[in-house]
């Protein structure tokens, strides 16, 4: 069935995930806590940080996972439009890290920028860009999603340094008049809760911010118990939003895509949509919460192992700091996920 206007279309995914592994076992000769605890509270057994010697900055982890998602669209960097990335500790206060990007790619035809939006800023870069090829601005696009946690963490602070963790992950979105694709966006947000989950200053590249968990002058703080109970019921009615608008129920559901903050809330989003929660996929036991780079890993990892066929109706859902929340409806349409043809990080 062919579409009237446009909409965006997933044909490439990517990720890359730092080889340095701290393990909740390694957490606890850092701050008061047991591997016991963490794995039942959040779910994480262990996470995924940089190395400074690796050179991983956030441009670089954005470039690999970009590269690996235009490898399997097989489309070149000249051909993108827009590079949106959603993140929250870019190399620089500015230029961009899309404009970063866009230099180690030489995609120089693409118009670069990044959104602000906590967690949800993969699912916001989405929405822009799906809307950008609704209205015939742009045909190939890139979408980032983005974290080096480990420069803003506060190593000494117990309930948010197990949590978080560094990665990216990359989708090429093409215009199409096919109707599988991105079916519909919805965001919204909460300033008024702004200071349950803040960082006053700090850029990933700050020299002594790469010197990996050293004390540093400046932190992410989160009120966590607070933000757990505002995250169920905000993920919950954005689901329920986005099922509503495309006239399908829970059952049409093939697999939830969910923000990897904690696991108690995505089997907590899951019961409350009645849907199994086999049905959402996880890997924050493996890599922790990498922010606005939870659901592009996700679905890059969900599609290498041939967990998303097309025609399934995927929900993409997310909540994080702002307050900001997102969620997506993707029919997906690739047949089988394309191995890239460069070389895996
Ligand atoms: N190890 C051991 N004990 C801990 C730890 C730890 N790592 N962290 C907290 N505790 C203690 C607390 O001090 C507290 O002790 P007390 O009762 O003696 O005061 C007790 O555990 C309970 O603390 P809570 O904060 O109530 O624990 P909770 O069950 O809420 O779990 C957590 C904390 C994991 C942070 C949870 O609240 C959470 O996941 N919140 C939501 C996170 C989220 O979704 N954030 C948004 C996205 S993140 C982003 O945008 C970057």
């Amino acid at each position: 069935m062919k579409t009237q206007i446009p909409r965006g279309q997933i044909i490439g995914t990517g990720s890359f995930i730092p080889n340095r592994i701290l393990s909740n076992k390694d957490l606890e000769c850092i701050v008061n806590t047991s591997d016991e605890w963490i794995t039942q509270r959040t779910g994480i057994r262990e996470r995924r940080i940089c190395s400074k010697a690796g050179g991983e900055t956030t441009t670089y982890m954005a470039t690999e996972a970009s590269l690996k998602a235009l490898a399997m669209a097989g489309i070149s960097p000249e051909s993108l439009d827009m590079i949106v990335v959603g993140s929250v500790t870019s190399d620089r206060l500015f230029p961009s890290t899309g404009c970063m990007v866009q230099k180690e790619l030489n995609a120089k035809n693409a118009a670069a920028f990044d959104i602000s939006a906590g967690c949800s800023g993969f699912l916001y870069s989405l929405s822009m860009v799906n809307n950008a090829i609704r209205s015939g601005m742009c045909k190939n696009a890139l979408v980032i999603g983005v974290e080096r946690l480990s420069s803003i963490v506060n190593w000494q602070d117990r309930g948010t340094c197990v949590l978080l963790a560094d990665g990216a992950g990359a989708v090429v979105v093409s215009s199409t008049t096919e109707h599988d694709g991105i079916m519909s966006t919805h965001l919204k947000s909460d300033g008024d809760m702004w200071d349950l989950l803040y960082a006053s200053e700090g850029n990933s590249y700050t020299p002594e911010l790469l010197n990996d968990m050293d004390q540093k002058p400046y932190h992410l703080k989160m009120a966590g118990n607070r933000v757990f109970k505002k995250a169920i019921r905000c993920l919950s009615s954005i689901a329920k939003e986005a099922m509503q608008y495309n006239s399908i129920s829970s059952k049409d559901i093939a697999l939830i895509i969910p923000h990897q903050a904690n696991i108690r809330i995505i089997h907590g989003l899951a019961k409350s949509l009645h849907i199994p929660k086999e049905k959402a996929y996880t890997n924050i036991d493996k890599y922790g919460n990498t922010s606005s780079a939870t659901i592009p890993i996700a679905l890059d990892k969900a599609n290498h192992k041939g967990l998303l066929k097309k025609g399934d109706h995927l929900l993409l859902v997310t909540f994080g700091a702002g307050l900001t929340w997102a969620s997506s409806i993707v029919r997906w349409s690739m047949e089988v996920p394309k191995v890239p043809k460069i070389k895996s990080t």
